[in-house]
């Protein structure tokens, strides 16, 4: 029995797909539990009018040629869509392949794309300088003026582009608002699920038409591998799809198994990290180091209440502003021993960074303030770890600062900001 025939499959538990989701147990030779790894770039034909078959689009589940399909790479795409609630899914060779495959499926010259100005700069950076080059226009929006869709888009506006919760204050956005304003607007609406993952927040039950990933993040889960993924209507990911083989931007087999084998413990994980997230900025909150915590999970932050409503656990992204600017974040950082100095997040192991040197580095004095970022600034992205040790080296790390003999004074962030890009 393959899993499409078991009726049962659509009442389960995200744990229980996460495992289970997406396997084809008649493609298993031997018997054997766990799927193998389908190398081959190539598929024979039975005959020549097998081949035949193949070439009109008669044969429903086969494969050619890898860059086209791959039997390990479907399943990865299988057990996706199962999580996100979606009729299909996509994976690509990394997040970035994922935006831009997503968004090529939508927009041809003339068209426009809006985008919130709180979102992956590689996004913004895709949108603006790729698609820009083939005469799409975009505009960058706040999180305020979703709301004003229907007003602000124009005939030719394509797609809605949003992420939430942000990187790396974590504003949120409510999804079921988003979706209703893009579908007046008559937009496609887009959200980048990289930090909730469908753990957290299914976009797709809240009216959001497509949901893509950076799957080097949570769904991978152990930083050793890049991938990406779009999932939404069969009818839009055939279209995706076909960017993405026409530009050689589909995932390789040996990524999508290790994809697929980060997937079966996602639910584990993703609770793991959040659980430590909240301990971690209930303990750095109030430390006389740290001037403000963002973690939704804090009943004062402004995202807590949206939070509760759309999310089934908070994240596990915790961002901290110093005392202090640029010197007190260096003497921080390079005083943690634990926890490592890494630009990625949803991995097992928490790691810290610096969104002015990564993330957000190059952008505008402007684009900075819109996306809340300043000097003193630092992201948490919590890991499996004990969330002592965690809380443990970071204090230690902040203790062993004298903050007030840096030659930085306190607070003015960005002026820090301004200084170190000018
Ligand atoms: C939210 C978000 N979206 C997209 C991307 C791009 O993904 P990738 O690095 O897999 O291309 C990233 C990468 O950091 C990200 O954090």
């Amino acid at each position: 029995m393959n899993s499409e025939e078991d009726s049962t499959a659509a009442t389960r538990s995200l744990s229980t797909i996460a495992v289970h989701g997406g396997k084809r147990t008649h493609e298993q030779p031997f018997g054997s539990v766990v799927a193998p790894v389908f190398h081959s770039t190539i598929y024979g034909f039975e005959s020549f009018a097998e081949m035949r078959r193949y070439a009109r689009g008669e044969l429903k589940e086969s494969y050619f040629y890898s860059r086209y399909a791959n039997p390990t790479v479907a399943e990865a795409e299988r057990k996706l869509a199962a999580l996100e609630g979606a009729e299909s899914a996509v994976v690509t060779s990394s997040g970035s392949a994922a935006t831009f495959c997503a968004l090529a499926a939508l927009c041809e010259a003339g068209d426009e794309v809006i985008a919130c100005e709180t979102i992956y700069g590689g996004t913004t950076r895709i949108i603006e300088e790729v698609l820009g080059r083939f005469n799409i226009s975009s505009r960058f929006i706040s999180i305020e003026d979703i709301p004003n869709l229907p007003e602000i888009a124009r005939e030719r506006t394509r797609a809605f582009w949003f992420e939430t919760p942000t990187n790396p204050t974590n504003r949120l956005v409510d999804l079921a608002q988003a979706a209703e304003a893009a579908r007046v607007a008559n937009v496609f609406s887009i959200t980048d699920n990289t930090f909730a993952t469908p753990v957290l927040q299914r976009p797709l039950g809240h009216g959001i038409n497509a949901v893509m990933h950076s799957a080097t993040k949570y769904l991978g889960g152990h930083s050793d591998v890049t991938a990406g993924a779009v999932a939404g209507t069969s009818e839009y990911i055939a279209r995706v799809r076909r960017i993405a083989v026409l530009t050689g931007a589909t995932l390789d087999p040996a990524a999508a198994y290790l994809l697929a084998r980060g997937m079966k413990t996602l639910e584990v994980r993703v609770r793991a990290s959040c659980e430590n997230a909240m301990r971690f900025a209930q303990a750095l909150r109030g430390h006389e180091k740290v001037s403000r915590v963002y973690y939704p999970g804090l009943e004062d932050d402004p995202g807590h209440a949206l939070a509760r409503r759309q999310m089934s656990g908070f994240g596990g992204v915790v961002a901290v502003d110093l005392v202090g600017g640029e010197a007190e974040a260096e003497r921080f950082l390079d005083a943690l021993k634990l926890v490592r100095c890494a630009p990625s997040l949803g991995g097992v192991e928490t790691l810290v960074s610096y969104p002015l040197y990564s993330s957000h580095n190059g952008f505008s004095d402007e684009q900075l303030r819109a996306a809340g970022v300043s000097a003193a600034t630092v992201r948490f992205a919590l890991g499996i770890e004990a969330a002592d040790d965690i809380i443990a080296d970071v204090k230690q790390a902040l203790n062993s600062i004298d903050f007030k003999n840096s030659e930085h004074r306190t607070q003015d962030k960005n002026n820090d900001v301004l200084s170190s890009e000018s």
